[in-house]
This record gives C-alpha cells, sequence and structure tokens, in this order.
C-alpha cells in the first residue's frame, strides 16, 4: 500500500505536511530556522519582528512548571532592519518562510509587512494578539475595527498571503474573526493570559507579573477557537496550542484546521518533534485508511 499523502495548503501557502514551527521560539535566527526546516517543519513563522530592536523585559520571563507553561519576554526582537539576512538564511532550505509581525498602528504594520516581502518572506503573519507589551499592540487584537482596518491595509500593500493570528483572550472571538476574514488564514491561538505566583515570597514570578500561558494546558482552548471560527467562516484555520504530538494535530484538524503550528514543545522534545509527529500522522492516516488530510479535515464539524 502506498504511502498516506501528508501534504496540505494553508491559504494558496503549498506545504509538504501540516507542522510549522510557531513564532517565538528558535526563530530569531537564519541558521536555527534552517534546521528546524532540514530536520521536517514544513514552514517556520519568525519571532514577531517591530519597527525597532527591543530588548523584552528583565528575566524572569518564563516560568516552567511542567505542564504549565508561562511566559512574559515582552516580544524582544532585533527589528524589521536587521531580519533580511536571517531570513535569506531560512529560505535556502528551500521551504517557506512566513514573517511574523507586530506594530503599534496600521501604517507599522503596512510598513513591516511590506520589508517582510522585500525580504523575501513567502507569507505575513500578523501578530495581532501579543497580550505582554503595554501600549504596544495588546488592545489591537481585541477591536475589530483596528483588527478590520489594518488586515484590509495590510492586504492591499503586499502580494504575498496575510495571515492573522488571534488572541483567546477577547469576548467575542468571532467578531474578531470576522473583522479580520480578509485574510488569506486566521492562526489560532496566541497565548492564554495567567498568572503564577511564589508562595513563599507572596511575589508573582514573571517580572511583568502577568504572562501567557502556552503548551498542553491550552490545548483545548485553542480546539475550541479553532472549531467556533470553523464553525461560522468559511476561512482556513491554522491550529497552534499545545501540540506534541500527530494526536494532538489531528484534533486541531479535526476542528477544521488546514496546517497547524508548534512551539513550547521544542523546549521539551527538541528539533527532532517535527520528524516524529509526520511519521505518526502517516501511522495514524494508514491505520485508519485515509489516503489525505482532507479525508478527515473537519470531521467534527459535521
Ligand atoms: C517564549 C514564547 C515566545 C513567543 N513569542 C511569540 C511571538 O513573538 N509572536 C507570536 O505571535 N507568538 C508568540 N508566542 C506564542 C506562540 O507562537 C504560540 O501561539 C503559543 O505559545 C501556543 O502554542 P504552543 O503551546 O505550541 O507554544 C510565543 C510563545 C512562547 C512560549
Amino acid at each position: 500500500m502506498s504511502k498516506p499523502d501528508i501534504s496540505t495548503s494553508a491559504g494558496s501557502l503549498q506545504l509538504s505536511n501540516p507542522f510549522l514551527l510557531a513564532s517565538g521560539i528558535l526563530d530569531e535566527n537564519g541558521y536555527t530556522m534552517r534546521r528546524i526546516l532540514d530536520e521536517g517543519a514544513a514552514a517556520v513563522v519568525t519571532k514577531s519582528i517591530g519597527m525597532e530592536e527591543r530588548s523584552g523585559y528583565k528575566p524572569p520571563i518564563v516560568s516552567v512548571d511542567d505542564p504549565i507553561v508561562i511566559n512574559a519576554v515582552g516580544l524582544p526582537n532585533p527589528g524589521i532592519l536587521n531580519v533580511g539576512n536571517e531570513i535569506k538564511i531560512a529560505k535556502k532550505s528551500g521551504k517557506p518562510v512566513v514573517g511574523s509581525i507586530f506594530g503599534k498602528d496600521v501604517n507599522e504594520f503596512v510598513h513591516l509587512a511590506g520589508k517582510m516581502e522585500e525580504y523575501g518572506t513567502d507569507a505575513i503573519e500578523l501578530n495581532l494578539s501579543c497580550p505582554h507589551v503595554k501600549g504596544f499592540g495588546s488592545e489591537i487584537g481585541g477591536d475589530s475595527s483596528l483588527v478590520k482596518e489594518i488586515v484590509e491595509n495590510v492586504k492591499g500593500s503586499v502580494k504575498i498571503p496575510v495571515w492573522s493570528k488571534l488572541s483567546p483572550n477577547v469576548t467575542s472571538l468571532i467578531d474578531i474573526a470576522r473583522a479580520a476574514s480578509d485574510s488569506d488564514a486566521i492562526v489560532l491561538i496566541n497565548t492564554v493570559r495567567g498568572m503564577k505566583i511564589d508562595i513563599h515570597s507572596g511575589r508573582p514570578v514573571l517580572t511583568n507579573r502577568l504572562g501567557g500561558l502556552s503548551g498542553p494546558s491550552i490545548k483545548p482552548v485553542g480546539i475550541r477557537c479553532v472549531y467556533e471560527v470553523k464553525s461560522s467562516i468559511d476561512i482556513p484555520v491554522i491550529g497552534v496550542g499545545g501540540i506534541e504530538s500527530a494526536a494532538d494535530a489531528i484534533e486541531y484538524i479535526m476542528a477544521g484546521a488546514s496546517a497547524v503550528q508548534i512551539g513550547t514543545a521544542l523546549w521539551k522534545h527538541g528539533r527532532g518533534i517535527f520528524s516524529k509527529v509526520s511519521n505518526e500522522l502517516e501511522e495514524f492516516m494508514a491505520a485508519e485508511g485515509y489516503t489525505k488530510i482532507e479525508d478527515f479535515r473537519g470531521l467534527a464539524l459535521t
């Protein structure tokens, strides 16, 4: 019997398998991104890049109390003028590189998207949802008219696909997703707002006090968000949140996701996770008699 076909697409972007590297984990450096692509990721999303270099918050910026992972890194990034070469290096893999950007207003998003296109990225991911940086986009993802304006303007200014990454920390996800529906795909979810307190000192553990929860504890939230959006809007969705195995990804795909991203699991499982999940997915599909991803995508929606 021939091997199942695990290729897929996210909007117009063709992917050799459904597994992408999520923004923020090992993706500031061109060589690291290239290695992750060479080891089996179908594409990488860069760390979110802003107008200027930022060093982020002072440590502690991450708290790991397995499986509970909370971070507030403060969007450290080299700034848009310093990432062109990293993208060029990552692109030598021949696989897609997606440029993640964040800005404080429409003009910044448009400028950053234009630079990413100039650097040769294959798509733009708008980080509309970072919950950590006060005054730097923390409110953008919760304001549907601003989301609509950013998406429409960025779409009108670049030729490459534009993805909108949304936050689960909003009152009506569907309203925000509708506002972003000019995008070529919606990415769900960014981290879930959380907090950790040291019971010996009585102090918040993270310098920023509040942080974003990631890893396995947010998987059900991510799946619910993908399911809700796919139930009401006809748009490609990329799932992210707590994926550590093909089984986790299959849940997202059955909720309607076209592809998925993996972030926090890299810390625990290393880069080898990408070939592991692809192999597991092929085994699952062969055992269930599925020949292609479309055979089971969105099954839970019916
Ligand atoms: C340390 C860290 C940094 C992150 N930085 C970004 C970022 O720059 N831009 C972004 O859109 N998401 C960022 N994220 C969120 C992830 O891309 C992802 O949406 C979230 O962690 C859920 O996926 P996971 O459980 O696989 O990590 C970051 C997450 C972590 C843990």
